[in-house]
């Protein structure tokens, strides 16, 4: 069944000089923080490590959705969890059998998802649903914020709200990349749960007004 509307704001567009400030405008209106940490490897791009998340834990309560678009994200569940890290998700592209990372995961006392690219179809996953808390679809390619939404994805998003309804089990879907506030509903009606915001959250000049329409838009 779909889920209450989560809202999480990526942190990749905020002002990196200013982050407990920006977190602190938002954090009474969301439910999660969204972090976007990449190795220059999996993703085109080098953005955040666990200093900056150790830090962030001590600015902010709320609970950390960390996105690993790196290729080896393992190896880092206990360091991510020491900083404050909740949920760890991994890339079904680098983890073509997660089943083994869920393990880890949940072992360092994280919650698991799994992440798949716009080009990797929703059965990479399919087998795996059960070890994830979450599955989040891509709506855009790893590295970037400020790209345009895939539409695409939403076949998947509904694929994947088929499954996880027709099993009977709670794992949350979450779409990232491109999401505004005609985006988000178009995501909500295929299904999705937890809507990550980067460009039209924080490079607006009201992000709270901002997170407020993209609340209304998918209730
Ligand atoms: C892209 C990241 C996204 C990004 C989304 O690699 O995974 O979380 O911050 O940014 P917007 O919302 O600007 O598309
Ligand atoms: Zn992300």
């Amino acid at each position: 069944m779909m889920q209450p509307a989560r809202i999480a704001p990526s942190i990749l567009a905020a002002d990196f000089a200013h982050l407990a400030d920006d977190v602190a405008k938002v954090e009474p209106y969301v439910e999660l923080l969204h972090i976007d940490v990449m190795d220059g490897h999996f993703a085109p791009n080098i953005s955040l490590g666990i200093p900056v998340i150790a830090s962030l834990r001590k600015a902010t309560s709320l609970f950390f959705d960390c996105h690993m678009m790196t290729t080896n994200a393992h190896v880092y569940f206990g360091s991510l969890r020491s900083a404050g890290a909740d949920l760890v998700t991994v890339h079904i592209e680098a983890y073509p059998d997660p089943t083994r990372a869920a393990d880890q995961a949940r072992d360092a006392g994280l919650a698991f998802g799994l992440a798949l690219n716009p080009a990797t179809p929703f059965e990479a996953v399919e087998p795996f649903v059960e070890l994830a808390d979450l599955v989040l679809v891509m709506s855009v390619e790893p590295g970037f914020g400020g790209q345009s939404f895939t539409y695409s994805a939403l076949t998947k998003v509904e694929a994947a709200r088929k499954v996880i309804d027709s099993r009977g089990i709670s794992t949350d879907i979450e779409i990232d990349g491109g999401i505004t506030t005609d985006t988000a509903r178009a995501a909500r009606d295929a299904g999705v749960d937890v809507f990550v915001a980067g460009t039209s959250v924080f490079r607006t000049p009201d992000p709270v007004a901002a997170v407020k329409a993209l609340r209304a838009s998918v209730e």
